[in-house]
């Protein structure tokens, strides 16, 4: 809940008609931070925030675009008892939502309780998703403790990434209350205070009551989530690209049964959104070159997600499970395809935890038993992402840069012309990597021949554009066109072509 300062400092007169100003005063200066603020669902216009006290009280945070301003965010508080959580005191844990913030837009913040900073000064601070370019960094199976955690988890704190992907197995070894605290806040508390952290669920935070420690500890996006099932998967937009996390424990176990929905929301969260960029996430890899491909995991995955992933066009696909680094080749229908036509699937589970070995794998074309983390790029039609080692060296890199495809996926034609092909018509073409971004033409103005870097051609003449989106163009038929016709669509990423019967 958004309140300006007025309201906020009349909330802390309400507390002093409770008998005890100073007395008040006095005990909310004793506040500590039990685990420090942790970013949660950045979106372009508000993020939600979570940390812990042990002692009770109503916390807020203080934000502003330039540190000295005065929003107030009230929290929704939640005391965890020893019964719940197996830990040995009882704390509480705030959540505040931000709201109507701007896009891309830097904010500072503190955690307050009663009126009184207990966040680190000037130590809090975000940027909101917005357009353009960013990046991101991927990790998995983050270990228990170790050299190795430490060091990557030192490196992925240097990379000042706008957000990161954890493939899963976030608290070894059974995702206990305890387990969150001692291998993965101390490792990366100090990180999710200004950089949002968007998980998917392991087999090992299933261990503990169904994942019920996983979900207590996150806030993740979950609008379009059936209500049962939400925290466990869930679809965010950053930039020009949308991401999924899925839950490839029960949430999948019971959509395979028949009783439950992820399987059916997927189809649904991939049909709607119009972003370039299409990248899953989940923890049990469908090709991976390592032991727990035998997994009957592994082979559920590849029946029932697979492919719903092809079907829309999913370009990339993000891991963990496998404890070693392994990107496949360009894959559709468990065949090796040609640029554009298939899905790129790396397993990044080496990020503290044990190694395994690797083995050779038709569909995997590189595999290497060693702790990692992914630094990704996103700029426009072009996503690089490259490998670091412990030491900081590279282990791998590789840039996706789908080109435009035609193509009939649904059960039109490619190529539709309204009312049909002639001087003037309508023409709708369908595909896959059309456009950078979603664009509609500037209303009011001549339709311009380039759209969001997409420019479409009948006999090699541009033509005039209203609508382009990844997997849709729509467009006017030149009046001057005639006999045999010739349509091409160029991207940054290349030109595809396709004839069609004459006028
Ligand atoms: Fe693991
Ligand atoms: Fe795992």
């Amino acid at each position: 809940m958004k309140i300006n300062r007025r309201q906020f400092l009349a909330s802390l007169g309400a507390l002093s008609t409770l008998g005890a100003p100073r007395l008040a005063a006095q005990m909310y200066s004793a506040y500590s931070l039990l685990r420090p603020p942790c970013l949660q669902g950045m979106r372009p216009d508000g993020v939600t925030i979570m940390w812990a006290t042990l002692e009770r009280g109503t916390g807020y945070i203080q934000y502003s675009e330039d540190g000295y301003g005065a929003n107030f965010a009230e929290a929704r508080s939640r005391i965890f008892l020893p019964q719940d959580t197996g830990l040995p005191y009882a704390y509480m844990q705030h959540e505040a939502t931000l709201s109507e913030l701007a896009p891309g837009m830097d904010y500072q913040y503190s955690v307050l309780a009663g009126g009184e900073p207990i966040s680190d000064p000037g130590a809090c601070s975000f940027r909101t998703a917005g357009r353009g370019p960013f990046n991101f960094v991927v990790f998995g199976d983050s270990g228990q403790g170790g050299a190795e955690q430490y060091a990557l988890a030192s490196r992925i704190a240097s990379e000042r990434a706008s957000f990161v992907l954890h493939t899963g197995d976030l608290a070894y070894m059974h995702g206990t209350f305890e387990q969150y605290h001692s291998n993965y806040f101390r490792y990366y508390g100090g990180l999710m205070n200004s950089v949002p952290f968007f998980p998917t669920p392991g087999n090992h935070d299933y261990l503990t009551n169904n994942a019920a420690p996983y979900l207590a500890l996150h806030s993740v996006p979950q609008d379009t989530v059936p209500f049962d099932d939400r925290g466990r998967y869930y679809s965010f937009d950053w930039g020009n690209a949308h991401f999924v996390s899925l839950d490839s424990n029960a949430s999948l176990a019971s959509a395979i049964e028949g009783t439950g929905p992820m399987l059916a929301w997927l189809e649904e969260d991939l049909r709607a959104t119009r972003q370039f960029w299409r990248i899953v996430f989940f923890h049990h890899p469908p090709y991976a070159a390592g032991p727990n491909q035998s997994d009957e995991i592994s082979s559920l995955v590849r029946e029932a997600i697979v492919p719903i992933l092809e079907k829309h066009g999913v370009q990339l696909v993000l891991n963990g499970h496998e404890h070693a680094y392994h990107r496949s080749r360009l894959i559709r229908n468990n065949t090796v395809v040609k640029p554009g036509e298939g899905t790129t699937y790396v397993t990044s589970g080496g990020g503290g935890a044990f190694l395994y070995p690797v083995f050779p794998h038709s569909l995997v074309e590189v595999s290497k038993p060693e702790h990692h983390y992914i630094r990704a790029e996103v700029r426009g039609t072009r996503l690089t992402l490259q490998t670091i080692g412990i030491d900081g060296t590279e282990v791998d890199s590789f840039t996706l840069a789908p080109p435009p495809v035609i193509a009939n996926y649904g059960r039109e034609p490619a190529v539709r012309f309204s009312p049909a092909l002639e001087p003037g018509a309508l023409v709708r073409i369908a595909g896959r990597g059309l456009a950078t971004e979603e664009r509609h033409a500037s209303p009011g103005s001549a339709l311009p021949t380039e759209l969001a870097g997409t420019i479409v051609t009948l006999n090699g003449r541009p033509i005039s554009l209203f609508y382009v989106s990844s997997h849709e163009i729509r467009g006017q038929v030149p009046f001057e066109v005639t006999g045999s016709v010739t349509l091409g669509v160029a991207t940054p990423n290349g030109f595809v072509d396709t004839s069609l019967p004459g006028l």
